[in-house]
């Protein structure tokens, strides 16, 4: 199989989808490895580091053209709709539940679509997702701290507190991933840390794993609303997977909070749960609604691109060798966790909760092939 690697045009995404080593490990698999000369630079591997392993560099477009396998980081951005086509696959972050209009260009296109974040497990984890979550989580908890900075808008407090004056209070919306990391972090910088989650198994897990440093609490609305209130810092983590995320904190509740709180909104990728979210960029990565800063980075692990790549490739790798050694057919036949990945099959929308959040019809991937029993 042809692989092909692109560089990321999104802004400030840093990241590449394949290292030097995953190439050559595919290599050595027989198969073709193209990368677009510069991909990996953002991420410290220059061009010939890939060159030595035997990769062949080339232009986005010649890769887009005749890769069979295309790797990416993000979804493809406006200006790369155009070269979607079919006969190819796409492997990549896709988020599709949040953005209408590139589920309509890669079905309009034809191409076979697998999302790194809906690859699941028959026991729910989803593999793909997690390194990035745990990255992110532990960057909000930072850029809660950071922001909390008086010359940057903040309240002006230390999250840790000194001896003798209290700490900031952390409310961490979601205890997956995301949340687990956040709530890591900011009790490592010494904060009062609030967990509330709607799964009481993950509850239980977290009072297992955290034992009484932080506050467990069962999401609602009511609970929801008393934290936000009460919070320096609101870190947003929640998932519904595949679908959009559900507003838990209204543009109500955000005029109640203390003025100069910060909120990060990593949920941001699924439309975020914050009313008042509206996505960011790490160049321009805040603004402000009734006095409370809005952190809402679509791509956080993009700001730490030498982690975030090698973390993210050491798991993506497994399933990119399963497709080239197999095709794609074959692989999501045999492997009911990729299976959940494919969002788009030749052209068809194949999953469910996007058609949902867009209105748009959608055919069970296992009408288009088998697939083998759960
Ligand atoms: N912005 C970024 O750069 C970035 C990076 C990585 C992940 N993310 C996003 O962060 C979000 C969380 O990812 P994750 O890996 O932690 O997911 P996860 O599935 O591990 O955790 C989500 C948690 O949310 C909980 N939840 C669902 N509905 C809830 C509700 N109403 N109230 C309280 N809790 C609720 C679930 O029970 C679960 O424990 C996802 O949207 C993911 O795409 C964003």
């Amino acid at each position: 199989m042809r692989v092909g690697v692109v560089k990321e045009i999104k802004p400030d995404e840093y990241r590449v989808a394949l290292t030097p080593a995953g190439a050559r490990e595919l290599k050595a698999s027989g198969h073709d490895v193209l990368v677009e000369a510069g991909a990996g630079a953002g991420s410290m591997f220059p061009d010939a580091d890939y060159e030595t392993v035997g990769a062949q560099l080339t232009s986005a477009v010649d890769v887009w053209e005749t890769a069979d396998l295309l790797l990416k980081v993000k979804e493809p951005v406006e200006s790369e709709y155009g070269l979607l086509r079919e006969g190819q696959v796409l492997f990549t972050y896709l988020h599709l539940a949040a953005d209408e209009p590139l589920t309509r260009a890669l079905i309009d296109s034809g191409t076979t679509a697998i999302a790194y974040e809906t690859v699941e497990t028959d026991d729910r984890q989803l593999p793909l997702l997690a390194p990035m979550s745990e990255v992110a989580g532990r960057l909000a908890a930072q850029a809660g701290a950071y922001f909390l900075e008086k010359p940057l808008g903040g309240r002006g407090l230390l999250l840790g507190g000194v001896a003798g004056v209290a700490p900031g209070k952390v409310v961490v919306l979601g205890g997956g991933m995301v949340g687990y990391n956040a709530a890591v972090i900011a009790l490592g910088l010494g904060a009062h840390v609030r967990i509330l989650d709607r799964s009481v198994n993950r509850l239980r897990e977290l009072e297992q794993i955290l034992s009484g440093r932080v506050e467990l609490v069962m999401s609602s609305s009511l609970e929801v609303e008393k934290s936000v209130l009460e919070a320096d810092v609101v870190i947003g983590a929640v998932l519904i997977p595949g679908a959009r995320a559900p507003k838990l904190v209204t543009a109500e509740m955000i005029r109640g909070m203390k003025e100069g709180a910060v909120v990060a909104d990593v949920s941001i990728d699924q439309g975020g749960c914050f009313e008042t979210s509206r996505a960011t960029t790490h160049s321009d990565p805040v603004y402000v609604v009734d006095g409370v800063t809005h952190y809402c980075v679509s791509n956080m692990p993009g700001a730490v691109p030498i982690t975030s790549t090698i973390a993210l490739t050491n798991v993506t790798l497994p399933y990119v060798e399963t497709i080239a050694d197999l095709g794609v057919r074959e692989a999501v036949a045999g492997d009911r966790a990729l299976a959940r990945g494919v969002n788009v099959m030749d052209g068809k929308l194949t999953y469910e909760a996007v058609g949902e959040a867009h209105g748009l019809d959608s055919t069970p991937l296992e009408e288009l092939l088998p697939l083998e029993p759960v």
